[in-house]
């Protein structure tokens, strides 16, 4: 059914296609039959799927990667499609048209994307008023990013107002400093930077922790274009400060061999191109924190062998954004199956976890 859908959408630019498509989720969210029509086709559920990281029970390990829904408008949809979490943002604190259209391109040939978005969103504080008294049924993750016109130095602060706005929301809260379309961002992953941030966030988290009685898990978002000493440097850190995990990765400037003519679109490139170099980073990762951080596999997962193996390189979790709009929502429920199937095979009780 997707197939045919999908035959239309692609008639259309990419970006109208998405924001009709996030329209109507939004208003089927507000009925009982969008919900459940979503569940009756793509819902499966298996307890053995059920995963605990940072003291957070996800009833999958296949959550919907930040972007897809950055101002959480079809939150009550995309949670009855299936996904073990939804992921919200990134959110800044003031609203942002992001950078000009067009800035999102299929590369159908290629089963990828390449976006230059820019942080476009509503700001914290209207995703606060839209959200505030919706009940979940899932995890909901909030991952929060800087405005545009504020300086690195001071972008502790911008990541600290959408953690202190939206703590009561959120089931956990994802740092990211690795979008490459933001002039800068990039550089909060260099050392000098990411140390004095990072501290700033956790010492705030830990704040809010001790005034609601609620310690929320903080993941961080690094991008795949890392050398594996930039990655070391990252892991030492989030080690050394506790974070509960790490999220691998974002979309990469590397352009491999591409065969669509939109190839040469500056962004970040997602989808099938990316899934060599983000299991790699993932790879990296694991070997740096010796499985003492729960990481999150995302990157270029088209089918449920490619989740499959970022679970077999040492993820807890996968997201996948790019793979959804290649093979439709039915991916969440085919990636569900595959775990399941290969639990049987190799008779395995839970998930499969790497071994150092
Ligand atoms: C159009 C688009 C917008 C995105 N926006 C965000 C974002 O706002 N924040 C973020 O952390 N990642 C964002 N991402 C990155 C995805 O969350 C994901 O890390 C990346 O696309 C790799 O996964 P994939 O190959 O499954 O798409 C975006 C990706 C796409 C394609």
């Amino acid at each position: 059914m997707y197939e045919q859908l999908k035959s239309l959408l692609y008639l259309a630019e990419p970006e109208w296609a998405h924001e009709h498509t996030l329209l109507l989720a939004q208003g089927l969210s507000h009925t009982k039959t969008g919900p459940w029509l979503a569940d009756f086709l793509w819902g499966y559920e298996d307890d053995r799927l059920s995963v605990e990281i940072g003291g957070l029970v996800f009833p999958n390990p296949v959550g919907l990667a930040a972007g897809f829904d950055k101002d959480g408008v079809a939150i009550g949809l995309l949670e009855a499609v299936g996904f073990g979490a939804i992921e919200v943002g990134t959110l800044t604190p003031k609203p942002q048209l992001g950078n000009p259209q067009p800035r999102l391109f299929r590369l159908v040939e290629d089963k990828a994307l390449i976006n230059r978005m820019g942080f476009n969103n509503g700001g914290i504080d209207r995703f606060v008023n839209r959200v505030s008294g919706q009940t979940r049924k899932r995890p909901l993750g909030v991952n929060l990013g800087k405005n545009k016109d504020t300086p690195n130095e001071q972008a502790g602060a911008d990541y600290c107002y959408g953690l202190e706005k939206t703590y009561d929301l959120g089931d956990y809260f994802t740092i990211n400093i690795s979008s490459p379309n933001t002039v800068g961002l990039r550089a909060l992953q260099e050392e000098k930077s990411l140390l004095p941030l990072l501290q700033e966030i956790t010492a705030k988290r830990d704040h809010l922790a001790r005034f609601s009685g609620k310690r929320k898990p903080l993941w961080l978002k690094v991008a795949p274009d890392l050398s594996a000493k930039e990655m070391e440097v990252i892991c030492q850190i989030a080690l050394s400060l506790k974070i509960d995990a790490l999220v691998v990765s974002n979309t990469t400037l590397e352009r491999p061999a591409l065969a669509d003519l939109n190839r040469s679109q500056t962004g970040g490139l997602s989808g099938a191109p990316l899934t060599a170099k983000a299991d790699q980073a993932l790879d990296w990762a694991f070997g740096y924190t010796h499985g003492q951080i729960p990481l999150v596999g995302v990157g270029g997962i088209m089918n449920a062998a490619q989740a499959l193996r970022k679970f077999e390189l040492g993820a807890s979790f996968v997201q996948v954004y790019s793979g959804l709009i290649f093979s439709g929502p039915g991916l969440v429920k085919q990636i569900k199956e595959g775990l399941i199937a290969s639990l049987n095979r190799e008779r395995l009780p839970r998930l499969p976890k790497r071994v150092v």
